[in-house]
């Protein structure tokens, strides 16, 4: 610090430290940094790359006319299924529903959906075996129709597909039930 006199004023200045610091090494320091910045670069590309890859996120092309078919059956799915199914294997208060497809066939869900208690009751091997096995808890039935019932077995076959394009209903195996 020191003192100055301004006309008849006294003025305390602070000393400039910076004039003082040999601003150099600090100089260098900040180059290095910004191109060690710039060679990681191509790095912070690829976790972009990467988070384009994650699941859910398609590489492929899927039609907009499915892509809307597949969103009424998610809906319809979350509405009415999602509270006693989830759309992997974890059993909750119904069986999780990957691969039912592989299981029965889409006639039969079809079925089991607008009325499992008549299947039951007619006797239905595997309908009887599955509802002992949740402790005869009955599900309920749903009027699904046309348009609204395609969607929601749609998404049913679709929701685990990842990355691969939609399989219709009727490429989906044939089930002898
Ligand atoms: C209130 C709970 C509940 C709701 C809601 C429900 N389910 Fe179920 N579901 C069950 C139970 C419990 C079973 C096991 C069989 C039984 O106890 O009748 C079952 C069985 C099934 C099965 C046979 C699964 C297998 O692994 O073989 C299918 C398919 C199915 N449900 C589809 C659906 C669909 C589609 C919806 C929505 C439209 C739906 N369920 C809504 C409770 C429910």
């Amino acid at each position: 610090m020191y003192i100055v006199r301004v006309n008849n004023l006294l003025l305390f200045k602070p000393i400039n430290l910076m004039k003082k610091v040999n601003l150099l090494p600090i100089t260098l320091l900040f180059i290095i940094l910004y191109a060690t910045a710039c060679t990681s670069g191509p790095s912070s590309q690829e976790t972009k790359n990467t988070t384009n890859n994650s699941p859910g996120v398609s590489k492929v092309q899927k039609p907009d006319s499915l892509t809307q078919v597949y969103n009424l059956g998610k809906r319809l799915y979350n509405n009415s299924c999602l509270p006693c199914h989830t759309t992997s294997s974890e059993r909750t208060v119904g069986p999780g529903l990957k691969g039912i497809f592989e299981r029965r066939s889409v006639d039969w869900v079809m079925r089991w959906i607008h009325n499992s208690q008549k299947m039951i009751a007619d006797g239905d091997p595997y309908a009887v075996k599955l509802y002992n096995e949740y402790n005869k808890t009955a599900m309920q039935s749903f009027s699904y129709k046309g348009k609204d019932m395609h969607a929601l077995l749609f998404y049913i076959a679709n929701v685990n597909r990842g990355d691969k394009p939609y399989i219709s209903l009727d490429k989906l195996p044939r089930i002898k039930d």
